[in-house]
């Protein structure tokens, strides 16, 4: 079974809660492991096939944290990842240029090349959460999109 990995910096929940939404949707063809991006070593790193970050948003942007460990993961492996994806979760109205550093990040580091187009941003109830009612089908709806692009 092909290694998938999703990370998360998860504070109060809700990034962690829809990773694991991911891998009880996806453990049926493949390898998944639910970790927090400080407990992942080199060794996750070389042998996944897909990667997705579970991301929250802060201060207007992707979670410096999540960008940082982007930067350090770049170095432990050579090839790119070849199934990378990436959603957000944030409380306030979405607006394009929360995920403009993240893009920016990832732009630079040679193992993201290979990234999902599609976005999925959750939105939650005020700075901390539970995730808003309303959503369930367009979180499906990626998860369903995303599994075929990293499966194929
Ligand atoms: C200190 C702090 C700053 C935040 N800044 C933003 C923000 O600028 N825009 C936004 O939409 N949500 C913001 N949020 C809300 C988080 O993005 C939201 O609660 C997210 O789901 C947290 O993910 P987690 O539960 O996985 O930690 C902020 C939350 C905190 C605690």
């Amino acid at each position: 079974m092909k290694k998938i990995l999703i990370a998360h910096n998860s504070q109060s929940g809700n990034s962690k809660k829809l990773a694991e939404e991911f891998a009880e949707n996806y453990k049926d063809i493949f390898e998944v492991d639910v970790k927090p991006i400080e407990g992942i070593n080199e060794q996750d790193i070389a042998t996944i096939h897909g990667l997705i970050l579970a991301t929250r948003i802060e201060a207007f942007g992707a979670d410096r944290k999540m960008r940082a460990f982007l930067e350090r993961i770049d170095t432990y492996r050579e090839e790119p990842i070849p199934k990378i994806g990436v959603f957000y979760t944030h409380s306030m109205k979405w607006k394009k240029f929360f995920k403009k550093g993240m893009d920016k990040t990832m732009g630079k580091l040679n193992i993201f090349k290979n990234n999902y187009p599609e976005l999925l941003e959750v939105r939650v109830k005020g700075m901390k959460g539970s995730i808003i009612d309303g959503q369930e089908e367009k979180i499906s709806n990626f998860i369903k999109n995303l599994k075929s692009y990293i499966e194929n």
